[in-house]
């Protein structure tokens, strides 16, 4: 199989608070989560080689929704709201848990969650409740640490080596990424090829 995936067309389909509002589970599905302003946005703009696809915004907490899109439609990439930012308003921030829980819970396509932490410092307690909680749930994880492009070339790994003690995981499945260069790009879609399983035969795209 080749592991390469060649994105063909991204379109934003829908945005959800309550389960009646996705879309139909009818295409396998892998969600982004993360504390807000991490770089979850960037992260799906980068994967997909859209600029604007998704918002980004230097304001953390902007994304207060979880919001689908299509890929090749062939399966859905999810936006899920930003957790840990103290200056959301209360009400946002109570609805949050159940809204976030329910979607992780009950989504029958969800083949996965990318949960991303940013490489300067280690997880926070808010990563590790969710990672942990993913765990429990059997719900499968992939950690990714990115804006990698900020730290010096040398901190990188030890910044890998940290977080992997923290989410007890070897360090080589921690995927280094960064928005800005491109890095782990490739890494990561080949691990998300594997759970959408989907093979893709064309050539690779350049990079
Ligand atoms: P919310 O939706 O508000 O929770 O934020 P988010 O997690 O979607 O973050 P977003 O992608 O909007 O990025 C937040 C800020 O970080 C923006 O100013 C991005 O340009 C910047 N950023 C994101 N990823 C990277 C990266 O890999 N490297 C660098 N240098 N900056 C990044
Ligand atoms: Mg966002």
């Amino acid at each position: 199989m080749n592991p390469n995936l060649t994105i063909k067309s991204a379109e934003y389909v829908t945005s959800a608070v309550k389960r009646g509002q996705y879309p139909p589970a009818d295409l396998p599905e892998v969600a982004f989560a993360g504390r807000s302003n991490v770089g979850k946005s960037s992260l799906i703009n980068c994967l997909v080689r859209r600029k604007k696809l998704v918002r980004t915004s230097r304001t953390p907490g902007r994304t207060q929704t979880l919001n689908f899109f299509v890929i090749n439609q062939a399966f859905y990439f999810v936006d899920l709201p930003g957790y840990g930012f103290a200056r959301v308003p209360e009400s946002v921030r109570l609805q949050w848990g159940p809204m976030v829980e329910t979607y992780l819970t009950e989504r029958k396509s969800l083949r996965g969650v990318v949960q991303i932490m940013d490489a300067r410092r280690p997880p926070t307690p808010d990563d590790l409740q969710l990672w942990n909680w993913l765990r429990v749930n059997r719900v499968p994880a992939i950690a990714v640490l990115t804006k990698a492009d900020k730290l010096p070339r040398g901190k990188r790994t030890t910044s890998q080596a940290h977080a992997a003690q923290s989410l007890a995981v070897p360090a080589e499945e921690i995927v280094l990424f960064s928005a800005e260069s491109g890095q782990g790009r490739q890494h990561l879609l080949e691990r998300l090829v594997k759970w959408l399983d989907i093979s893709d035969t064309s050539p690779a795209e350049n990079s």
